[in-house]
């Protein structure tokens, strides 16, 4: 069951085992849901976790039900022995990692879709992205039933549609987010930022840029949305990105906003090469 010295529970079994003799002890437990590859962002969650005194589950899933056709299911990086040394050093105390036929048995059939927030946005580009995270994280909080579960403003809409889940399906658990992890220059980690050439490693802090100065723009000025907005795109095409959204929203339920009239979340994706990159800043103390 270890690897190296950290606790691994690949069977939803013995995942409940551990947690059960945590619980028997009255120690809560906190859930850090993760696809690997795992970065200071990741464990930014985990630092949140400890810092309320939990015992930390990290789960390590590459979830296929989330990835798109054409997506980076097969490429997604992969590095378990990495990841392990990570959560290890961080704190972690049991790393839940299942195969996909312990997650997904033959037979199943279920789906959980949540409307409305996962609408627009990453809900158009990526079609079906929401209904195959809902699934997975109602999933993993049924596994492992903990206090507390705690999720990225990086994937700003991602945090709604869990709160939304958690929230519509009366699953007892509290939600937490985690203000984003960037670099020095700006761009946020990901997983993904691996794929970026020299070059377009160069540009991506662009993306951060363009939100800032977008943002600043309509907190000047919060009848002119549009205009920002229009800016903002025009920057980030010049600059080599090929733009999915540049978009205002209502920091609660993500609804459309066509002037700064409460809190708010600028939100964008972007293709850089053969990267996309999502990232998101508050508006109006949003
Ligand atoms: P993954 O992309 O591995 O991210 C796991 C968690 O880390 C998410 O909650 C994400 O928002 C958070 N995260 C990623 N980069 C971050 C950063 N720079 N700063 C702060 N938090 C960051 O998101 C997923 O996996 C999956 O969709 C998952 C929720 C695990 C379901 O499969």
């Amino acid at each position: 069951m270890a690897a190296g010295d950290i606790a691994v529970a690949r069977s939803v079994e013995a995942l409940r085992q551990t947690v059960a003799t945590w619980r028997a002890r009255r120690e809560r437990v906190g859930l850090v849901p993760t696809m690997g590859a795992i970065h200071d962002g990741h464990l930014a969650l985990v630092r949140a976790a400890r810092a309320q005194g939990e015992r930390v589950v990290a789960s390590l899933f590459v979830n296929p039900k989330q990835f798109g056709p054409s997506e980076d299911f097969a490429a997604y990086p992969r590095d378990e022995a990495a990841d392990l040394a990570a959560f290890h050093k961080a704190g972690v105390d049991l790393v839940f990692i299942p195969t996909v036929a312990e997650m997904y048995p033959p037979g199943f059939a279920t789906t959980v879709q949540v409307a409305g927030v996962s609408e627009g946005l990453d809900g158009d580009h990526r079609p079906g992205h929401f209904t195959g995270v809902a699934t997975v994280v109602a999933k993993l909080l049924l596994q492992s039933l903990p206090d507390a579960a705690y999720f990225g403003e990086k994937d700003y809409q991602q945090l709604m549609v869990v709160r939304r889940l958690v929230g519509d399906l009366a699953i007892p658990v509290r939600i937490e987010g985690v203000a984003t992890v960037r670099e020095a220059d700006g761009l946020a980690l990901s997983s993904r930022n691996v794929y970026l050439s020299p070059q377009e490693r160069r540009i991506a802090p662009l993306l951060y840029r363009v939100l800032s100065d977008t943002a600043t723009a309509i907190e000047e000025d919060p009848g002119a949305v549009a205009a920002a907005l229009e800016r903002g795109i025009a920057q980030l095409c010049a600059g080599g990105f090929a733009l999915d959204y540049l978009e205002l929203r209502d920091a609660g339920d993500l609804t459309p906003m066509t002037r700064l009239s409460g809190p708010a979340r600028l939100l964008a994706a972007a293709h850089l090469g053969r990267t996309r990159l999502i990232d998101n800043i508050p508006v109006g103390a949003g």
